[in-house]
């Protein structure tokens, strides 16, 4: 048992986004000011607050942003049409359909009608490819960026070592693991999901453990080894009566059970979520960037 590092992602967010406020002034006075569109379908509670926030974000770093909120029963047409106005809309150079959306919306269509260069999730084929190929002008999905930035800046070395990513989804599990084993990384990476077999055995293996399921607390104690770092990728909201709210937030991981085995742990919240905005906020400007 020891005291685990806190993989405190509050504070790193905080220096990016000191980097993107300065890079945003310095883009205004060539005459560019950074502009990302946020797109909403529904209701969604957990979905509502993410796009408030990135909102929120893009406001205190001078950028202009659009956040556009459409009722849970527009057409695949209706959206399709405001993706491709804002792919044509010249003071937006970074677009943002918020998932989840509604059961009678196909995504993936919606994702392909994106234009790739204002693809800031880096969620169109062409910078999937991009993200296979190691090319640096394709978008990074910001969460698994954000997991990766925080490693970097906290010194843990990925290089040789032993990493599994719990979950295979195309917005955290497959982009984590191909940044994990790029040449920029160099660790071992094994992809694990619902169906693998004895996951806990597969898990206890992991230099470097990321669970990225969606599942609260489903990562134990027994399934860490002991001196590991953990990345908990999930905010799961779980029914709690002493909260006015009515829930509280917990990851994948069973913080308190696992924490004392651990090198390092990220905290839920404060961990991996501030992250995921912030490269957002990064993407945006590598966009404004690359459009200029
Ligand atoms: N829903 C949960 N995470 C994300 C994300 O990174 N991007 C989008 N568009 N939707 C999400």
């Amino acid at each position: 048992m020891t005291t685990p590092r806190i993989l405190d992602g509050k504070s790193v967010a905080a220096a990016v986004l000191d980097e993107c406020r300065a890079e945003t002034a310095g883009l205004k006075q060539l005459g560019i000011t950074p502009g990302l569109a946020v797109v909403l379908v529904g209701e969604d509670p957990a979905s509502k607050v993410y796009v408030a926030s990135k909102a929120r974000t893009c406001a205190e770093l001078g950028f202009h942003s659009l956040k556009i909120e459409l009722s849970a029963d527009t057409s695949q047409e209706e959206l399709l049409q405001v993706v491709r106005d804002l792919n044509a809309d010249p003071a937006i150079h970074g677009i943002l359909v918020q998932s989840p959306p509604p059961k009678h919306i196909d995504e993936e269509a919606v994702i392909r009608a994106i234009d790739p260069r204002k693809d800031v999730d880096g969620f169109h084929p062409e910078n999937v490819a991009k993200l296979v190929l190691e090319d640096p002008t394709g978008f990074v999905p910001c969460t698994p960026a954000g997991c990766m930035k925080l490693l970097e800046v906290s010194g843990i070395d990925t290089s040789g070592a032993e990493a599994v990513v719990i979950g295979r989804s195309m917005i955290v599990g497959k982009p984590m693991a191909l940044l994990l084993v790029s040449r920029k990384s160099n660790a071992t990476v094994t992809i694990a999901h619902s169906r693998s077999k004895d996951l806990a055995a597969i898990c206890r293996r992991a230099d470097i453990l990321i669970a990225a399921v969606g599942r609260p607390e489903m990562v134990r104690a027994d399934w860490v080894k002991p001196g590991a770092v953990v990345i908990d990728v999930g905010i799961n909201r779980v029914g709690d009566a002493t909260k006015k709210s009515g829930y509280r937030l917990t990851g994948d991981v069973a913080y308190q059970e696992v924490a004392p085995r651990c090198a390092a742990i990220t905290p839920v919240p404060g961990g991996v979520g501030p992250m995921t905005i912030a490269m957002l906020m990064k993407n945006t400007l590598q966009a404004a960037r690359q459009l200029a």
